[in-house]
Parts: C-alpha cells; sequence; structure tokens
C-alpha cells in the first residue's frame, strides 16, 4: 500500500473519532428524577427479578452503562429510558388510564413475546436474561402487585 490510502483511512478514522467526540458532548437527558412513589412489591423474589430485568428502563433508578455517555447509543439509551418511564414507571404514582393494573395485561404478553426487557438490552445486561421459570414468577408477581398498587 502506497502513502497515499494510509493517508485517507487515517483521515476517515480521525474524522469518526472527532465525529464520534462531538456528538457525545450533546446534551442528553440521563437523569433519574426523584422516586415519589413506592411499589409495595408482593414478595423480594418478585422485585429481584424486575430489577434485574425492568427497572433500567421503567424506574427512576437507572444505572447509566459508561456506553450510554457515548454517541450513538447514548441516543437510544436515553430513549428507551423516556420512552420506558413514560409507558410505565414504579417510580411515580400511577397517573392515566388504568394505572398500574391497567399494565398488568401489556407486561404479560411483552415478557411472553420475548419484547422485554428489550432485546437489545438483554445482550449487554446478561442478568437480565430470564429462564422460563423467572418469566412466570415475574408475571404472576407483577400481577398480585400492580392490582394492589394505588
Ligand atoms: C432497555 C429498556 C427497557 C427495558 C429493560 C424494559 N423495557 Fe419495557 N419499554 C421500553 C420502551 C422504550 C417502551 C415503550 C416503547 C414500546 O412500547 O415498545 C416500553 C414499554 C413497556 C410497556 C408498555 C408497552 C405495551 O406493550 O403496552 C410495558 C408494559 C413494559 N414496557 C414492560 C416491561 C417489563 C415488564 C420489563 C421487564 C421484564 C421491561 N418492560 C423492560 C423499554 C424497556
Amino acid at each position: 500500500m502506497g502513502i497515499k490510502p494510509l493517508v485517507l483511512i487515517g483521515t476517515i478514522a480521525l474524522g469518526a473519532i472527532v465525529l464520534i467526540g462531538a456528538l457525545s458532548l450533546v446534551p442528553i437527558n440521563r437523569t433519574n428524577p426523584a422516586v415519589t412513589y413506592q411499589m409495595q412489591w408482593d414478595s423480594p423474589q418478585t422485585k429481584a427479578i424486575w430489577d434485574r430485568a425492568c427497572k433500567d428502563c421503567h424506574s427512576n433508578e437507572t444505572v447509566w452503562p459508561v456506553w450510554s455517555y457515548i454517541a450513538p447509543a447514548s441516543f437510544l439509551i436515553a430513549n428507551h429510558v423516556s420512552d420506558g418511564r413514560r409507558q410505565l414507571n414504579v417510580s411515580q404514582p400511577p397517573g392515566g388510564r388504568g394505572g398500574f393494573a391497567g399494565k398488568i395485561n401489556d407486561s404479560e404478553r411483552q415478557i411472553n413475546s420475548g419484547g422485554m426487557p428489550d432485546p437489545l438490552y438483554v445482550p449487554l445486561h446478561p442478568d437480565s436474561a430470564l429462564t422460563a421459570a423467572e418469566k412466570a414468577q415475574l408475571i404472576a408477581g407483577i400481577k398480585a402487585t400492580f392490582s394492589a398498587a394505588k
């Protein structure tokens, strides 16, 4: 390889690094708003499975990973968390139609279909992968917990 292709590759690589760095500086909302509601979980087991598989996107106690600070992953993750919280947030008093009880059927459907936890999330958080028994336990626990949540 002559010198010219190397210079070209180097320039492109440097450009990519500068671009990723610049994009990573775009302000992104990675905040955890105050917890204003304490979900009364039906059992510590339900809470433990929920914490492993759902908490990061459906509570105000998100653990933001290192890669959530690097573009373009940062945009995707911040969007997921804000969309997830809008749909279901166990850190805030129930609002909207049906409250928490109204999320029971959707939760069951999502867990059974493999839609939740998000398939993009699982490989990066191996702990969130649930066995069939854990899924059944989480669904039963969500039913008991959300139907009693006021
Ligand atoms: C990586 C983030 C993430 C994780 C982890 C996650 N969710 Fe979600 N969830 C979302 C997003 C984003 C939405 C809104 C977009 C959508 O509807 O697909 C959502 C929507 C939902 C909804 C409402 C949508 C519907 O189908 O009615 C329910 C219920 C839900 N999630 C349950 C769960 C449960 C239960 C878990 C754990 C087993 C979980 N989620 C884990 C991001 C996540």
